[in-house]
């Protein structure tokens, strides 16, 4: 293909022989471009790619009669890019907790209540809103003129698809009327049902694969690298969150969305102020009614406090605001045939049921996989091979299976035995008493489980390599090129060496190893918590990995105080038990990862390969006079709930434990404080009564 390219200069050809390379030319680029894009396996290098691109540009612009009309010049944006470019978030892009039923509706607005510690007669607004099924976005205006768009990506980093986003008409390029100087407006980019309708319609004429539903519709719109491609996609917008704002826009969620539309955008309607749970249900029951009437796909509502100054002292957990909740409408249902009982090995061993299907559509999706939870619920639900069985789904919930058509129950089947056997590898596995799990005892020498494991050590919130999917971690470990995570960092080393592993291979080429090695090499340092996270021990999330990160600032700390800990009598183990959140089961888990002589290898495999950078709270805490201080609290406070209190002193850089030990710098005391007090004076830790502490952390 390479040798379309001819030397010969273009002013020098003649139509005819124009044509031939126009026609081989066309051809090449439309080939690459395929291999580049659709398939992430480029075949030649960016330069010679470019080369092709340029020849066939200059013969078109010499003979324009020429020019195909397929040809590829035309498109915007085909020329290589290495995806879309990262952008960091000014503000995280967060996700909201779930409400499924009424019940948790009113433990929402009792927990908010209780977290600002309002009595009952205080007033407190929400506004609720149709929660909109599609892909959130972050768009950011400056001087009132768009400069970014942004998809949420993993919340803290997302993709750049500002070209995509210029092509939606419901965006506004530049702002309506006066705009703070810096704005940055949240929404959500959604399809609506009748043009999603139609774009399958094309999508099949043109022998294409059709969409599965409008959100899959609207987000494979946006994520195109040819933006002329997204120009030509129904897709819209709605604004309903900001990011980073150089000025307020006023003090109440209300008076953010009509400052909103009056700067251009539109609104997710119907939206309504209401006073407490009660009213979100009755609202939510009337946007239940209206759902088939809407033009586009909604998946429930969203509450969120009304009053901004209210929300910030609401703050968040891990990923989700206390202020807003979404709450789901109930889920799609459909019957199929249950056609086989696949068991699954997770990371930690877990031996999952899976129920493969007769594929089926609820509610817009196809569903060939439903999760049977465990043993148990399949014995509950005698659920037999062969049974035609429903299955729901739930937002974004694993699908399930709910109950057996019993009527329908053919003849001959038989109730099925889960395996006391791990499938994978044959080792035993047992349920521990009191656990609704069978779990393998392989450990490492369990295939499934050390794949698991090496899925979760690259995974986004872990080590986050880019271009590792599940089928190439699988297919290396299969092989024995990567078998535990040490082995990732001494890939591109292998590959150097003259039987070269990678390069060559089915399906890779040289730019596509040398992204993956790019990739890897750019992980040989992360911070701790991370890290903790992507060891994947059993009940250690994200969290609780930043937790133990900040509690023990550096691996190596954190491997001595494991192995004192080993000793239940020691200091070593009291301090991971005083950890607040660190229950003794969570503790027995840690210290078990620790002993594991596997487990200890593969930390000193990782050691020699890799470094854990140790753990930096942001420059603001760092400076904050809280700054990995030990506080505990105790008796009741009256101007701040408890939990307040305790994630402010989180926010500053602090720890907060729950006893009092020579250890603790300050002990904040309530009303009625008990024997904690006393402790505290005979090991002389400072006592702070509320307002102190008030004082301390600069007030509510
Ligand atoms: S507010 C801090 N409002 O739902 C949270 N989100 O499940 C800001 N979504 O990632 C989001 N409609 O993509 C908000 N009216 C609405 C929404 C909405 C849809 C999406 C959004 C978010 C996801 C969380």
């Amino acid at each position: 293909m390479i040798d379309a390219v001819r030397t010969l200069p273009v002013e020098q050809l003649t139509p005819d022989q124009a044509a031939v390379e126009i026609a081989a030319l066309t051809e090449a680029v439309a080939y690459h471009d395929q291999r580049y894009h659709q398939e992430d396996r480029p075949e030649i290098p960016d330069a010679e790619y470019d080369r092709l691109r340029q020849r066939l540009g200059t013969l078109e612009a010499c003979f324009p009669e020429l020019r195909r009309p397929d040809s590829p010049t035309g498109r915007v944006g085909a020329t290589p890019a290495a995806g879309f470019r990262k952008l960091r978030h000014a503000v995280p892009m967060l996700s909201l907790g779930n409400a499924f039923e009424a019940a948790d509706v009113h433990e929402f607005v009792a927990r908010v209540r209780r977290f600002l510690n309002l009595d009952a007669g205080e007033p407190l607004d929400f506004v609720a809103e149709p929660k909109i099924d599609g892909l959130s976005l972050s768009l950011r205006y400056e001087g009132g003129e768009l400069i970014q768009g942004t998809t949420r990506g993993d919340g803290s980093e997302g993709e750049d698809v500002t070209a995509n986003v210029r092509t939606i008409a419901d965006i506004p390029k530049r702002l309506t009327g006066p705009a703070p100087a810096v704005l940055e407006v949240r929404g959500e980019v959604y399809m609506r049902r009748v043009d999603f309708l139609a774009l399958n319609r094309r999508q099949l004429e043109a022998g294409k694969q059709p969409f599965a539903n409008p959100r899959n519709g609207a987000a494979g719109s946006l994520r195109q690298l040819d933006a002329t491609v997204t120009a030509g996609r129904p897709l819209r917008f709605f604004g309903y969150a900001l990011g980073e704002v150089s000025e307020s826009l006023g003090e109440r969620h209300r008076t953010v969305r009509s400052r909103l539309a009056d700067l251009g955008f539109m609104l997710n309607e119907p939206a309504q102020l209401c006073d407490g749970a009660e009213a979100l249900l009755a609202y939510y029951a009337e946007l239940d009614r209206l759902r088939s009437t809407l033009p586009y796909d909604i998946d429930g509502a969203v509450y969120k406090v009304d009053r901004l100054d209210l929300r910030h002292r609401l703050g968040f957990v891990s990923r989700a605001p206390r202020w807003a909740v979404a709450h789901k409408f109930a889920a799609e249902q459909a019957r199929t045939k249950l056609l086989a009982v696949a068991i699954q090995v997770g990371r930690t061993g877990a031996l999952t049921p899976v129920a493969h299907l007769e594929p089926v559509n609820v509610g817009g999706v196809i569903v060939s996989r439903a999760t049977l939870h465990n043993e148990d619920e399949i014995a509950r639900k005698d659920v037999r091979p062969g049974d035609t069985v429903v299955v729901q789904r739930a937002g974004d919930v694993i699908p399930q299976v709910v109950e057996v058509v019993l009527d329908e129950r053919p003849d001959g089947t038989a109730p099925f035995v889960f395996p006391e056997l791990c499938p994978e590898c044959g080792s035993q596995a047992v349920r521990e008493p009191g656990e609704v799990v069978r779990r393998c005892t392989g450990g490492l020498i369990c295939p499934a489980q050390a794949v698991e494991r090496l899925r979760h050590f690259v995974s986004r919130d872990a080590l986050d390599v880019d271009g590792l999917g599940d089928k190439i971690i699988q297919a290396f470990f299969q092989e024995g090129l990567v078998r535990r995570p040490g082995d990732l960092f001494r890939l591109a080393d292998a590959d150097k060496t003259a039987d070269t592993p990678l390069h060559g291979r089915h399906g890779w080429g040289p730019k596509s190893a040398q992204n993956l090695f790019e990739a890897i090499e750019a992980r040989r340092q992360v911070p701790l918590d991370r890290f903790i996270y992507a060891l994947g021990i059993r009940q250690v999330g994200q969290a609780t990995a930043r937790l133990l990160a900040r509690t023990y600032a550096s691996l190596s700390n954190l491997r001595t105080a494991m192995a004192a800990g080993q000793d239940r009598d020691s200091q070593a183990y009291q301090d991971l038990v005083a950890i607040d959140q660190v229950g003794p089961a969570l503790a027995d888990n840690m210290l078990a990862f620790f002993a594991e002589p596997h487990n200890q290898a593969v930390l000193d495999d990782l050691a020699s390969e890799m470094t854990v950078a140790d753990f930096a709270s942001p420059t603001a805490v760092r400076a904050s006079p809280l700054a990995d201080k030990i506080i505990v609290f105790t008796g009741t406070l009256s101007r701040q709930s408890r939990q307040e209190a305790k994630a402010r002193a989180e926010a500053l850089g602090a720890k907060v434990t729950g006893s009092v030990s020579a250890k603790t710098d300050y002990l904040v005391a309530g009303a009625d404080p008990g024997s904690k007090v006393t402790k505290a004076e005979e090991l002389g830790v400072s006592v702070l009564s509320e307002d102190e502490w008030l004082t301390m952390v600069g007030g509510t």
